[in-house]
């Protein structure tokens, strides 16, 4: 969580010379040097992933990115962090800002990790490809043999049939200046805009995320305002064409978009996602005192059989202490409202857990269901994801989130949910129904340590 403002997409994910930096869109509730509250960065770091302490804003909207310092990677090399984001400019006056009165400036700020060097501009809207609407952005990088390589995500031109998604890949030589490579998009549109795409290898399998606006809800797919997720078979990155064919969503939860992946000094492929959504219908529990949002935990993917696993690091169970053993249908109180649990089922044809008051997981027909409260829910009702037979579940909880890994992290639910606390105390109570199956459960230690609220 953000300590303070606005919290969205996971930015600039990397480690090197001993500390992991994880920045984040960020809109602290304090103006920037030029009196705006305006988005920009916020930087978190540490030497483990548990204990990441906030530093600040690295750097805040100026002349090149006026209206935002939008989002963006960081390409560790000698010891320094290249971040590469987006400058984001709207003109004021009267525009759609889709065809008009936007720019979107690809901008370069080198880092030792705790100084920040002068923006440097690279390439802006007048250098996009002209079938581009002014919607480009989110530049990612990363390095394969002696080459650069950034994708960005982009809104096209559609005419008659409606603008489409694309993805802008771009190489070079030396950072700085790069040349487009190809427009990866669909036969069909694929909705109107991709954000946050990239182009990633998990265990040797090249995959591509993205983040496509515009899809059509269905009653087991696509069910938030926008979605995420990946292709699993995406080709070689030389491939002029290449398919995004199946379209794996990576969360079926309330709350899961734009996630970014980095390789950590382990060779472990870490991503985090932003347990929120833009423009959602509903309205954040807090939103009220200026606090909103947070990330998922760092989650590691792995390949199995064409689909990516995600599971919490694994030094998240440090985290954990006194271990309790539940039989079905008991209860437990979670004095601070922090738990993870792990379940391997015994029989699994239904079962049900409750949290809080109104908030519940649910398996039955071969369908897990989170449904929520409207109190509880702040406005949302029910996620549901198909699953043939569910093996084994870990659950993550604290006092606002629940994360639920399906089968080895096959299938993931993120969703805030606002249980109505009592008196002082946190305390949420968990139940379980599930079948005579015995769950292990931890109270768990809080992850960041220094939030001064
Ligand atoms: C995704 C996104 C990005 C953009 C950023 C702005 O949530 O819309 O495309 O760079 O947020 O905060």
């Amino acid at each position: 969580m953000p300590p303070d403002g606005w919290l969205n997409d996971p930015n600039g994910l990397c480690q090197f010379n001993g500390n992991y930096h994880v920045f984040i869109q960020y809109m602290p509730n304090t103006p920037g040097p030029d009196g705006r509250i305006v988005k920009s960065w916020g930087h978190y770091a540490g030497p483990d992933l548990m204990h990441l302490e906030f530093k600040g804003v690295p750097f805040w909207p100026g002349e090149l990115d006026y209206n935002g310092c939008y989002s963006g990677s960081a390409l560790v090399e000698d010891g320094k962090a290249y971040l590469y984001y987006t400058g984001n400019i709207k003109h004021p006056g009267d525009y759609d800002y889709i065809t008009e009165g936007r720019e979107s400036n690809t901008i370069l700020i080198e880092t030792d990790g705790e100084h920040f060097g002068d923006k440097q501009f690279l390439f802006g809207t007048k250098d996009y490809p002209a079938e581009c609407t002014l919607h480009v952005r989110d530049p990612k990088v990363w390095k394969e043999n002696d080459t650069y390589y950034m994708v960005q995500g982009a809104r096209m031109k559609g005419g008659a049939d409606g603008d489409y998604g694309s993805a802008l890949f771009y190489k070079s030589h030396d950072k700085k200046n790069w040349e487009l490579v190809k427009i990866q998009t669909t036969d069909e549109a694929f909705g109107y805009m991709w954000e946050c795409p990239e182009y990633l290898e998990v265990d040797g399998h090249a995959i591509m995320s993205l983040c496509p606006q515009g899809l059509e809800h269905e009653p087991y797919r696509y069910q938030n305002i926008y979605q995420s997720g990946y292709a699993p078979e995406i080709g070689e990155l030389e491939d002029e064409k290449q398919h995004i064919g199946d379209f794996v969503e990576w969360d079926m939860g309330f709350d899961f978009y734009a996630p970014q992946t980095f390789v950590d000094e382990q060779g472990r492929r870490i991503m985090f996602g932003w347990a929120g959504l833009p423009d959602k219908p509903y309205k954040n529990f807090y939103a009220d005192s200026y606090w909103e949002n947070c990330l998922t935990v760092p989650r590691v993917l792995t390949y199995r059989d064409g689909v990516v696993l995600q599971n919490p690091v694994e030094e998240l169970n440090d985290l954990r202490y006194d271990e309790v053993r539940l039989a079905s249908d008991e209860q437990v109180i979670l004095p601070d409202g922090m738990g993870d649990f792990e379940i391997n089922f015994k029989n699994s044809s239904a079962w049900r857990v409750s949290f809080a008051e109104g908030t519940y997981l649910s398996y039955a027909d071969g369908v897990v269901s989170l449904e929520l409260s409207d109190e509880e829910g702040g406005g949302r009702k029910i996620r549901r994801a198909k699953v043939a037979e569910v093996r084994n579940m870990r659950i993550l909880v604290d006092t606002s989130i629940l994360e639920i890994y399906l089968n080895d992290g096959e299938y993931v639910m993120t969703s805030r949910f606002y249980p109505s606390y009592k008196g002082d105390k946190h305390d949420l109570k968990v139940k379980f129904d599930c079948d005579g199956t015995e769950i292990t459960g931890w109270k768990m230690h809080t992850m960041v340590t220094n939030i001064n609220l």
